[in-house]
């Protein structure tokens, strides 16, 4: 694809993403806006980590109130309602079935912390039942069903906020701004890195008997079946291709979705080329791989990937963030704040450089907040589904050129990648009988 067509099919997908956009928000199936005073009402999919932190700033906030749970996992889901009862006084109701608890009437929303591999049926049915939706990154663990997630969302008229919380930082807002308003130059590559130990996975250990309380089964969903293995499950799921995908869409996703951000990029890059493997920790059991780099390639502006799972040195010091690289300066930024590295001309600054300032936070109260206060007024989030859906195709664009070891070029029109039939097989997943992949 040259450069003309990219932005013919660029601007196809944005009319696309306007038109969606345009759908209506408010009143939608029944949904009123909500003033401060009216209670919203909450049910929580998935509560171990992440679903739970959510859930605890969401019912932290004003006039909101968690009235279900659902788990899987027995021992999670109690331990949860025993949690929000001795901190609320009321206990939720438990499920371990989700589209039960959709059943209830006066919920209106649901955020959902289930392993990548679930969050697209649980999110499309949430949609379809009326509900409003906080979903966890990476939106899915596939591209195709990210696709429908979108498709959902707007027919449906959900207001859906995507965990991708950098977009409601301070800090992160500030340095796009400064980068889209020219202050760094022009910009033409960023390199984006996320070292951590934890991406290696669990040390490899026997299959075991299924824990008391667990709904494996049902914690495997689409997936194929398989024994169970405790290194594949809490938490360790996203190192194995059918529940996950390693660092990249882990960390990528966050990291990936501010250089797309800074550029205002709207659609998939001409172009995905990965290189990498399994090198390293044979003892640990992981099927994603733990070196791997990518290139993006997009007009005018290249974005590098790169990560080293099991180690936590990096550049600049910091082991995972994001370094522009524009004409006047470099500007390094991470979850605790940015630095500025300003070229010299004729032995003077293009730019006062910025010493490291450490202004930044964990922004998922505020993300949490924004989601909210959309849900009340019936406004687009900071992280709408398309940003969600966009750096979700990112991340598997470069897990599936490595998987194929080949360039890849999807195509946003055709949603495919042409020819190449290895990439093609891996857009969509093939889903265990009895789930069905969801129709909008
Ligand atoms: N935004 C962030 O910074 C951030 C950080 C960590 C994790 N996450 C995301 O949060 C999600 C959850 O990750 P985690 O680390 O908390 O995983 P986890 O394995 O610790 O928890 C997942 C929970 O979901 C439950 N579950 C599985 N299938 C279910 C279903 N069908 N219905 C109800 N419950 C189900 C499991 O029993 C488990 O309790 C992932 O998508 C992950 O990428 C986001």
């Amino acid at each position: 694809m040259n450069r003309r067509t990219f932005l013919q099919e660029s601007s196809k997908f944005s009319i696309a993403a306007g038109a969606w956009a345009a759908a209506p928000m408010a009143n939608a199936k029944g949904f009123t806006r909500k003033s401060a005073n009216e209670k919203i009402v909450m049910g929580a999919i998935g509560v171990n980590s992440m679903g739970n932190v959510i859930m605890n700033l969401a019912a932290n906030q004003p006039n909101v109130e968690y009235a279900a749970i659902c788990d899987v996992d027995a021992n999670v889901a109690n331990k949860r309602a025993d949690e929000m009862l001795k901190k609320t006084g009321k206990r939720p109701i438990v499920f371990n079935d989700y589209r039960k608890m959709l059943e209830m009437k006066d919920l209106d929303a649901v955020s959902i912390g289930t392993p990548d591999h679930w969050h697209c049926l649980n999110m499309v049915d949430a949609c379809q039942a009326g509900k409003d939706v906080y979903v966890e990154k990476p939106l899915a663990n596939s591209i195709a069903e990210c696709n429908v997630m979108v498709e959902a969302t707007r027919k449906y008229g959900r207001i859906v906020q995507v965990g991708q919380q950098q977009r409601s930082g301070g800090h992160w807002q500030q340095a796009i701004k400064m980068i889209q308003d020219g202050s760094i130059g022009d910009l033409r590559k960023v390199n984006v890195w996320g070292n951590f130990n934890y991406g290696i996975g669990q040390k490899k250990v026997p299959d075991e008997a299924i824990p008391a309380g667990l709904d494996f089964d049902r914690w495997l969903g689409p997936a194929p079946t398989a024994t169970y293995n405790q290194a594949r499950h809490h938490g360790s799921w996203r190192f194995f291709w059918n529940y996950g995908g390693g660092l990249l869409t882990d960390w990528g996703v966050h990291l990936l979705d501010i250089a797309l951000w800074a550029k205002n990029i709207k659609t998939a890059p001409l172009s995905a080329s990965a290189v990498g493997g399994n090198y390293y920790a044979p003892d640990h059991d992981h099927q994603t791989f733990d070196t791997m780099g990518v290139q993006y390639q997009l007009p005018g502006y290249t974005i590098n990937w790169e990560h080293c799972a099991g180690v936590e040195a990096g550049p600049y010091g910091r082991n995972y963030g994001l370094a522009f690289v524009g004409n006047n300066a470099t500007l390094v930024i991470d979850r605790s704040g940015w630095e500025m590295f300003a070229e010299q001309e004729n032995g003077k600054y293009k730019i006062t450089p910025v010493p490291p300032n450490k202004w930044g936070k964990e922004n998922h109260e505020e993300h949490v907040k924004n989601w909210i206060a959309c849900m009340r007024d019936r406004k687009e989030p900071n992280c709408p589904i398309e940003n969600g859906r966009l750096v979700a195709l990112y991340a598997h664009l470069g897990n599936i050129s490595l998987r194929t070891d080949s360039r890849v070029k999807y195509n946003e029109t055709t949603a495919d990648f042409g020819k190449n039939t290895e990439a093609n097989a891996l857009i969509k997943p093939i889903y265990r009988p009895p789930f069905v992949f969801p129709k909008v």
